[in-house]
């Protein structure tokens, strides 16, 4: 599938399925221009955009500001997920989603969970018609914190049961836990339409290298245990998890200090999996680019009817030193500064 030559190697471009750009609303921490370009360095052809915006998208109206924005600024093809409630609550009214369906590639709260089971149910058989899928964030802090791992699975169980039951396409937005990917194994044996995606993060790191206190570690999921990482690994190599969607959360240095979580990921994510998972033998090649972009490229065709193709050309001969001041995202928070790895983008 690969082509190889010399220094270099031709792949398939990259689609990130779960990215943050902030505009409209938050432009101080990341520009459409900005963000598609780290895209760009990072091998990517294609992205989308999570819906925690000012205006959030849950009218054609608001969605329309960040059509345009996206018309004007985008360095590639730059694909909007419409909120799943009025104001991306997570709870209340449920978006226009049939007006803004044309445009979007699914609905999503992302950054909340939508914890009412009737009202994640009207979502689902809306989203259902409109052939788009619920993407979620599964996140309910009635079983504990962020940390408690039950506040993602025990959210998952719930959707995955109305998944079932409504026949939605049901995406679950970074898997972070052991018992999230048992629930999709099995889900995915039972015939409910689940896909799932994790992020680098996650696969290559476990709290043991936390530094605590750190933002450059702090995100939402957190970093769990080393079985969950185990999980996470294997569950992309058996293909309970579809795809590696970075979670590209840029904030300011100043928002980091104050604890937002998020880190960036759109120019570390192939050089850093590549390096510690393919040439220290974790994962084949080709397991990393069915998940970087065979699947998310195949999803992103279900939902919007559009394909998007093109390949990258890699250096992975040549170290070198990730250092966050050579981004073109305005964010710096990564946990991988100052690490050596394999894989500079030619594009
Ligand atoms: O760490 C995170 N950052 N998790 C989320 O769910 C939201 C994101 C953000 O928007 O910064």
């Amino acid at each position: 599938m690969q082509h190889q030559r010399n220094n270099t190697i031709l792949l398939p471009g990259f689609v990130d399925l779960h990215v943050h750009f902030r505009e409209p609303g938050f432009s101080y921490k990341e520009t459409i221009a900005t963000g598609s370009t780290a895209a760009l360095r990072g091998g990517y052809i294609a992205v989308v955009t999570m819906p925690n915006l000012k205006p959030a998208p849950d009218s054609l109206l608001n969605l329309q500001q960040q059509l345009d924005l996206i018309k004007l600024h985008a360095q590639l093809p730059v694909i909007p997920t419409g909120s799943i409630t009025m104001g991306q609550l997570g709870a209340g009214e449920l978006s226009c989603m049939e007006e803004m369906a044309p445009h979007v590639c699914g609905f999503s709260d992302d950054g909340v969970g939508v914890n009412d089971a009737a009202l994640m149910k009207e979502a689902m058989l809306r989203a259902k018609k409109l052939g788009k899928p619920i993407i979620a964030h599964c996140e309910d802090l009635s079983f504990g914190d962020a940390h408690n791992s039950a506040s993602e699975y025990k959210a998952l169980e719930r959707d995955l049961q109305l998944a079932a039951q409504t026949g939605c396409h049901y995406h679950v937005c970074h898997v972070s836990a052991k018992e999230s990917v048992e629930l999709i194994r099995q889900a995915k044996k039972d015939g409910v339409a689940v896909t799932a995606e994790t992020a680098p993060h996650y696969l290559v790191l476990c709290d043991a290298d936390v530094l605590p206190g750190d933002g450059n570690y702090k995100m939402n999921p957190p970093i769990r245990g080393k079985a969950d990482q185990t999980a996470l690994l294997e569950g992309l190599i058996d293909g309970t998890i579809d795809c590696i969607a970075t979670d590209h959360a840029p904030h300011t240095a100043q928002d980091k200090l104050n604890g937002c979580p998020g880190l960036v990921g759109l120019e570390t994510a192939f050089p850093v999996l590549y390096t510690k998972l393919v040439r220290e033998g974790v994962l084949t090649l080709d397991h990393l680019v069915n998940a970087m972009a065979h699947n998310p490229r195949e999803l992103l065709k279900r939902w919007t009817s559009r394909v998007f193709g093109g390949s990258v050309l890699w250096d992975i001969q040549t170290p070198y030193v990730i250092d966050p001041n050579s981004f073109a995202t305005m964010g710096h928070a990564t946990p991988f500064a100052g690490w050596e790895v394999f894989g500079q983008c030619l594009n």
